[in-house]
């Protein structure tokens, strides 16, 4: 048996990639780590890697984490530039004894060090989106804001020996100020996993997510023996609640989940949240999830659906 759950309809190659390693009875952080790059290098996913929007400065900075849930170890970057895999390196440091979690300029030099691809991550169309955005603000007398809803590409899985990994890459909030990390390279915010229990990953309002330290809440939920769909809802649901009672509003929060035996789970408190999963039993499949009472019922995407999310995010783009 092997299964992997991902975020967002952008992971649906790189899953499709990772299932024919774990078919194979590949081990499953070399299959995430293989599907996050694919969704870093394809240009036309504007919140992960090449082609992510830039923070207000025009420059991309990225975060990625990765968790081993055999050995807990963690590791993580935040904030930095020009290098085109995130998740590599995050993979990487999760090996280290120490200094597992690298921000900015130290991730960069460690990135360099161990001999990881540089790349300029700012593409000519990132770039037309900021110049948009900007005008758009100027027109409406708006204030630099960073977008609140945010994809970032989060995958976790089990592998026929029963060794389970949770990983994030993300370029956070499109227009976010230089320095600001989200909830993607945070263990236990952006990802958990224990291969004895299961394993969690989130996308969405980082600065909300992280007031939940939502992934771990999943992984604790799912060892209290709630199933993965019941532990994601559960986990949503509470902190949705709690945010909208202390604070007056919840920004987007989306996570997915898989258990030590294989079934998966997925909740949002977003409409038409899409997730991707692939199992020894399953080919990989889209699905579309909204919340009806509490509950998130999920439907596969049609093929137009899918030919649709495609044609809109390559459709050409102009300066306004
Ligand atoms: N969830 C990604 C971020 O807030 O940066």
């Amino acid at each position: 048996m092997w299964g992997m759950i991902a975020t967002w309809t952008m992971a649906l190659e790189g899953v499709t990639l990772a299932s024919q390693l774990l078919q194979e009875n590949g081990e499953i952080g070399q299959a995430v780590e293989k599907a996050i790059c694919a969704v870093e290098d394809f240009p036309f996913y504007k919140s992960v890697g090449y082609g992510g929007l830039p923070n207000e400065e025009m420059q991309v900075e990225l975060d990625a984490g990765y968790m081993d849930g055999d050995t807990l170890d963690i590791g993580a970057v935040a904030g930095i530039h020009d290098f085109a895999n995130p998740v590599s390196i995050a993979k990487k440091l999760s090996g280290e004894m120490l200094n597992n979690i690298l921000v900015g300029a130290g991730a960069e030099k460690y990135a360099h060090k161990q001999g990881f691809e540089r790349k300029n991550m700012l593409t000519d169309r990132a770039k037309i989106h900021y110049k948009n955005r900007l005008k758009e603000m100027e027109e409406e007398q708006l204030e630099m804001k960073p977008y609140r809803g945010h994809d970032t590409v989060g995958m976790v899985g089990i592998d026929t020996q029963g060794s389970m990994v949770s990983a994030t890459s993300t370029s956070g909030l499109f227009m976010k100020k230089a320095g600001r990390v989200g909830d993607s390279p945070i263990a236990g915010s952006g990802f958990y996993a224990d291969s004895e229990v299961g394993a969690a990953t989130a996308t969405g309002l980082g600065e909300d997510l992280m007031k939940g330290c939502i992934s771990y809440e999943i992984v604790h939920l799912m060892n209290t023996g709630l199933s993965p769909q019941a532990a994601c809802e559960t986990a949503v649901n509470h902190l949705e609640k709690q945010l909208l009672k202390r604070k007056g509003s919840a920004g987007d929060l989306s996570v997915v989940a898989m258990n030590a035996q294989g079934e998966w789970g997925c909740a949002t408190n977003i409409e038409n949240f899409s997730f991707v999963v692939a199992t020894s039993t399953q080919a990989p499949t889209v699905y579309l999830t909204n919340r009806v009472d509490g509950h998130c019922v999920h439907e596969k995407a049609s093929e137009e659906w899918l030919k649709n999310y495609m044609t809109t995010r390559m459709a050409p783009l102009e300066e306004k």
